[in-house]
């Protein structure tokens, strides 16, 4: 049923007979000696993402990317590559800088030692009085590795993981089709959750709780178990591939519109010929691939060039581990990135990332946060492309209710405030997941708590675990 092509390298991801069933004890969810285990083996091993290349593309334009006890900057090169440095001072270890911004250089707010963007001390001020020799020619800002993956800038505290391509193998293979470097991040919320951070590890790795938690998605994207196809890949990645058709089981009533259907018509579709709901769902979903196979140059929709019939309908979620997941569209990618709280394992934060094409053209040449594209319109599988009539502008409509406008923005960091500091994603799907942090928090800390009882369809939760507990006892997947 489903033809995108299944890595040489994948494991059945609804099989756990090739997992070792490693427990899953609950003090993972709250003990400091458990975060701090996480800290010196897993968060020092791994790629990190910082963000994207569009943030940085001008020479001194830098990230100041924070996790835990660390501080990384990302700063563009002259020559236009890019490096890392950690955030300390190469005199008396004083953080240089606390956000992300552009500059020449980088002057210390201590004793005022200057640094050039490639790390090197440039100047200090009473050179003559180190009695060891000037620190400039001696020392420089330690460096962090970081590389790029089709627009996300990535780094590692490690000098023995692998590179980040084979780190994420067979990920960049897998979405070679998509242009992600060219998407539009119209949507960039991060907010604290009273949660320990795995919770969205577990959540992101089973889709068991969707058709229950996120009503509105069955309709357009298929959550049967039985339909999906499970894959586990031998660094601890994972992901389901949901078919971009409603779920046979959970019908739209009679007297509300069908969002499918919406969709179909957007496409040119007639949907009146669909005798009844299997028709609209299984000759529905033939029928907008062939839709949108003949129509997308003409409708501006260049970025279905290179896509596949299943990749212009399938919604594969991809869990890289340890800590992003990617709804990956036709039209567009939700990324989510969360993190641990520096001090307290029952926190984290959580960024929202809506990602969207242009329509019409390319992101190339839209440039720096903030600048619009106005010609851009997409439309996502939660909801269909809005056009607001009053003013002609143009959204990207990941939420019915409060659609964005389809450009690029900088960090928009709430006040969570139990839901109250995020109403505009109120109907949003990661709000309902969001909704669910504190009882869960809660809950994990009950003597009451037990192994968890895990369907096939959630085996991917167990291999995240099996390969944290790799990474803790020392032995990180090659
Ligand atoms: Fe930075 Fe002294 S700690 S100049």
């Amino acid at each position: 049923m489903d033809k995108i092509v299944k890595h040489p390298s994948v494991l059945d991801g609804k099989n756990p007979s090739e997992l070792r069933g490693d427990s899953i004890t609950n003090d993972r969810y709250f003990c400091k000696d458990f975060m701090d285990k996480e800290w010196n083996h897993m968060w020092t091993k791994v790629w990190l993402i910082a963000g994207r290349e569009i943030q940085i593309e001008e020479p001194g334009d830098y990230i100041v990317h924070d996790l835990v006890k660390e501080s990384v900057i990302i700063v563009r090169q002259k020559d236009g590559s890019i490096k890392g440095f950690y955030n300390s001072c190469a005199h008396r270890g004083q953080r240089l800088v606390e956000c992300d911004s552009s500059q020449d250089s980088f002057r210390c707010p201590y004793h005022d030692w200057q640094f050039g963007l490639n790390g090197d001390v440039i100047s200090v001020p009473d050179e003559d009085d180190y009695p060891q020799g000037s620190p400039i020619g001696k020392r420089k800002l330690v460096e962090v590795r970081v590389d790029t993956w089709d627009g996300f800038i990535f780094y590692t505290m490690s000098d023995e993981a692998p590179d980040l391509m084979d780190y994420l193998d067979p990920i960049p293979e897998i979405y070679k089709n998509h242009n992600f470097k060219d998407q539009i991040r119209a949507q960039w919320v991060r907010v604290e959750l009273d949660v320990n951070w795995k919770f969205f590890c577990d959540n992101f790795n089973e889709s068991y709780h969707t058709r229950f938690v996120h009503p509105q998605v069955p309709s357009v994207i298929d959550q049967d178990h039985f339909t999906s196809r499970y894959e586990m890949f031998p660094k601890g990645h994972a992901r389901i591939i949901q078919m971009g058709r409603p779920s046979l089981r959970d019908r739209v009533n009679e007297d509300e519109d069908h969002p499918f259907k919406m969709i179909l018509e957007s496409w040119g579709v007639d949907v009146s010929k669909y005798p009844d709901y299997e028709t609209l769902s299984e000759q529905g979903w033939t029928d907008l691939k062939k839709a949108k196979r003949k129509l997308y140059k003409e409708k501006g929709y260049h970025h279905y060039e290179n896509l596949s019939d299943e990749e212009l309908t399938e919604s594969p979620f991809q869990f890289i581990f340890p800590n992003i997941a990617m709804g990956v569209q036709a039209d567009g990618c939700i990324l989510l990135n969360w993190f641990p709280h520096p001090t307290d394992p029952e926190k984290c934060f959580f960024d929202l990332w809506d990602m969207g094409y242009p329509i019409g053209g390319s992101a190339k040449g839209i440039g720096k946060t903030g600048r619009e594209n106005d010609q851009a319109f997409t439309s996502t599988s939660a909801g269909i492309g809005k056009k607001d009539e009053a003013n002609d502008q143009e959204f990207l409509s990941r939420t019915k209710v409060n659609p964005v406008k389809l450009q690029e923005v900088e960090l928009d960091f709430r006040d969570y405030d139990g839901g109250k500091g995020v109403k505009d994603l109120w109907d949003h799907v990661v709000y309902q997941d969001w909704q669910l942090t504190d009882g869960l928090r809660r809950g994990v800390r009950s003597k009451g708590y037990q192994e968890p009882y895990l369907a096939a369809q959630e085996t991917r939760v167990r291999y995240f675990h099996e390969t944290l507990h790799d990474y803790l006892n020392g032995k990180p997947p090659k």
